[in-house]
């Protein structure tokens, strides 16, 4: 009786322990029966997309990334308002919402609530990313959409100014390591920056009068030309300079020689630690080697799988930009 009663109470506790961890869980292929097309439907709007525009390919990862980090991935930087999370300073540049629009609509008309926001924003930073160079990776789907968006909420977003142990801990407070710290900043790789965040550094550093003295002073003119003193702070120049449209690991080779163009990014090669990762994967001799299009997909998808809504949290909302 005893060890019936031990048994039995074992089994409670595992199912206890076991449910919601299953519930939890998005999985690779969660759409195959209830919407076999959906995964194809968003590649296809994507690449549509990204071929008359090419920005909205870096668009979509960062979106991805500032959705994930505020209140995990459930498309809450989708939602409209006036104090919503896309209208927080971090956001405001944004762009690519017209894509998961899109893809949702026809995503409705397909198979109408279904589909969820969360899903369509995590598989289509993966499409695009692919469009533009990246090695495709299986992206675990199962997403519910969140009801709150709140710009408040948005400081854990970190910042270009942001030094590595800040950046570390930002990244691990959502449970991402360093490693995943330096391979999704090698997401830095494509896409580009106003000239609002890079002239500071160009011309009076912290009040030194000069620039800041870790940019390579022979890349410092190239620079200071492409963002002029004094002049519009919404030009946009290539965070990987010489190499902007194209997912390489040239990003590394530039944040080594001190041609990095955010300070945050910069600040990767001061941290033994973070370094170490951008040398490995550059293929340094005598260190491991890593493979930024292996570790890109892996660290993508623990990235996007970040406080994620399944089972019966959440909702499925018919347009993205509203809650239902
Ligand atoms: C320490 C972490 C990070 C900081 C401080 C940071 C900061 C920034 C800043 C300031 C910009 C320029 C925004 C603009 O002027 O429009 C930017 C752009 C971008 N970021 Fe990050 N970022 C970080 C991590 C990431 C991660 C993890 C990803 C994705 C995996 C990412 C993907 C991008 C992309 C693709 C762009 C280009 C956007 C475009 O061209 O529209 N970033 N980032
Ligand atoms: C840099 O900024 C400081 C403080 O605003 C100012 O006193 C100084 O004149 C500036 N230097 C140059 C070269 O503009």
């Amino acid at each position: 009786m005893d060890s019936f009663l031990n048994k039995f109470s074992l089994l409670v506790l595992i199912l206890l322990v076991a449910t919601p961890l299953a519930l939890a869980q998005t999985k690779v292929g969660f759409y195959s029966r209830s919407c076999p097309k959906a995964e194809s439907i968003v590649q296809a709007t994507v690449k549509k997309h990204v071929k008359s525009n090419s920005a909205v390919a870096p668009g979509l990862l960062r979106m991805v990334f500032h959705d994930c980090f505020v209140h995990g991935c459930d498309a809450s930087i989708l939602i409209d308002g006036s104090n919503a999370e896309k209208t927080a300073p971090p956001n405001l540049l944004l762009r690519g919402y017209d894509v998961i629009e899109d893809a949702k609509t026809q995503l409705e008309a397909a198979c109408p609530g279904v589909v969820s926001c969360a899903d369509i924003l995590a598989l289509a930073a993966r499409d695009a990313t692919v469009e533009v160079g990246a090695l495709t990776y299986k992206v675990p789907t199962g997403r519910r959409d969140g009801r709150v968006s709140l710009a408040s909420d948005t400081s854990n977003l970190p910042s270009f100014r942001d030094s590595v142990t800040v950046q570390k801990k930002k990244f691990a407070d959502v449970g991402l390591s360093a490693q995943d710290l330096v391979t999704l900043v090698g997401g830095h790789t494509i896409g580009t920056v106003a000239c609002q965040f890079v002239s500071y550094r160009l011309y009076n550093f912290t009040n030194s009068g000069g620039a800041d003295p870790t940019i390579d002073p022979s890349f410092l003119p190239t620079l200071q030309s492409l963002c002029p003193q004094n002049g519009d702070g919404n030009k946009r120049i290539a965070l990987d300079y010489g190499s902007g449209n194209n997912f390489d690991r040239s990003f590394f080779k530039n944040v080594r020689d001190n041609r990095g163009i955010l300070e945050s990014d910069q600040s990767l090669w001061q941290d033994s630690t973070t370094r170490n990762f951008a040398q490995r994967f550059m293929g340094i001799r005598g260190l491991a080697g890593l493979t930024l299009n292996l570790e890109f997909g892996k660290s993508m998808i623990k990235m996007t799988n970040i406080g994620v809504k399944t089972g019966t949290a959440g909702e499925i909302r018919k347009v993205c930009s509203k809650i239902n």
